[in-house]
């Protein structure tokens, strides 16, 4: 009875959705990151012991991490020509309301030529989950760019944005017929960091100016991004998916771990979204990670529980999250990611179940919640690492016709979500 009392605090018009990216998920893609993976993957298979020997589950990974095709998207999971069957599931799932990404690659595939048939593909596509009545969210970037845009220098240039301001202008013009709420740009301090600072991730540099560049580039694009779209269509909802972290002192008496502390909350979390305080309609943000500080930046997180990729789980480090980002900037959030690498399905259930305790309570301390979209509808392209790792409420085969079968932790979501709305 108790729970079920908890499970009013939800809105009525609460977004219950699953994330995708386009590249991640559509197959055949031909931007920078394609071009990349294919330069690499030879490399990354090599390598694949040393940079992940340590995982708990390396023996079951081995095979897949040192097959140079695990770093290829190549044919992705077909979900650009299966997006109505995988729709379908979404609706199966009880979820109102999706997050997708359109490719800028596809739209204009050379420098001022559009492609009228991706055009075209992206309107049926929204019509598509409008006719099912799930609410589409629009995500204009998530870090993959014609390879043209990336040739040029991308997000490092000042004088490039115009190129992106020419994209969101015809989206505008082509796109916003059916659509309510538009991602401008997703996770752009991860991007930033892995690309420029640590140089993991294409273009490979490794610049402190560099990577200021591209960070400060990103919060000018997203304003101007906002303006254009605003301008086309004022009720529009408009924000970004940025990456925070719930950053917390590893020993909280000691000065330097709050410190630290202190300034990665400032710098990772809020030094974007404060740029663009005025610009957003809503605040977005994917949640993954607690990281505890001990001394200046060095990262010491507890053992266990940890997913697949090493990464320590603590899925109600959302609450406190949650609270400061309300405190912070007092507007509507949606959770726009979440979740867990998770191929046996052990962990997905309780990483869910404790994400939705953390959400009721911070519902029921008044904060503005709207949605919660978790990453990800189906197994994808996990960037650098590759397909190895498995992020979906649904599985995909990609060895034996890209078969799609719903994992259990799904049915018991899509169950819960059917209690919390009835
Ligand atoms: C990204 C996704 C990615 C997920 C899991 C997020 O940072 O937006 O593209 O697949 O994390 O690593």
């Amino acid at each position: 009875m108790k729970e079920d009392k908890n499970l009013d605090i939800f809105p009525d018009q609460f977004f219950w959705g699953a994330s995708t990216a386009s590249h991640q998920v559509e197959g055949n893609n031909n931007n920078q990151w394609s071009r990349w993976e294919l330069e690499y993957a030879k490399e990354f298979a090599q390598g694949a012991h040393e940079r992940l020997g340590e995982l708990p589950d390396w023996k079951t990974i081995k095979p897949k991490a040192e097959d140079p095709d695990n770093y290829v998207s190549g044919k992705g999971v077909d979900h650009f020509r299966r997006y109505k069957e995988d729709f379908d599931t979404v609706k199966d799932l009880n979820l109102n309301a999706f997050r997708f990404g359109i490719e800028w690659s596809r739209l204009e595939p050379e420098e001022g030529k559009w492609d009228a048939s991706a055009f075209a593909h992206y309107k049926t596509y929204i019509a598509e989950l409008r006719r099912r009545g799930i609410e589409p969210f629009m995500n204009i970037w998530h870090w993959t760019e014609p390879t043209w845009f990336a040739d040029k220098g991308g997000f490092e240039k000042h004088a490039n944005l115009v190129y992106f301001d020419r994209l969101v202008e015809k989206i505008s013009q082509e796109l916003l017929d059916d659509i309510g709420y538009v991602i401008t740009l997703n996770e752009p301090n991860v991007y930033a960091s892995f690309s420029y600072l640590t140089g993991e991730w294409p273009p490979q540099k490794k610049s402190m100016v560099t990577f200021l560049a591209v960070y400060w580039n990103l919060t000018r694009a997203h304003r101007r991004a906002y303006r254009i779209l605003k301008k086309k269509k004022p009720s529009l909802h408009v924000g970004v998916a940025a990456q925070l972290a719930n950053i917390q002192a590893k020993r909280p008496h000691n000065m330097l771990d709050n410190f630290s502390t202190k300034w990665m909350r400032y710098f990772w979390n809020w030094w974007f979204l404060n740029r663009i305080r005025n610009q957003q309609d809503f605040i977005g943000f994917n949640y993954y990670f607690t990281d505890y500080y001990t001394g200046m930046l060095k990262q010491k997180n507890p053992e266990v529980p940890k997913n697949d990729l090493g990464w320590y789980m603590e899925p109600e480090g959302l609450y406190p999250l949650l609270l400061r980002v309300w405190s912070h900037y007092k507007k509507p959030i949606i959770i726009t990611e979440n979740g867990v690498a998770d191929g046996d399905d052990q962990y997905r259930r309780w990483w869910i179940e404790e994400t939705i305790v953390a959400m009721e309570r911070v519902l029921s301390e008044g904060v503005d919640l709207r949605g919660y979209f978790h990453w990800s509808l189906l197994d994808n392209f996990e960037w650098k690492y590759g397909w190895w790792p498995k992020f979906g409420l649904v599985a995909v085969d990609r060895q034996n016709g890209m078969k799609r079968t719903i994992r259990p932790s799904a049915r018991w979501f899509a169950d819960r979500i059917k209690r919390i709305s009835s």
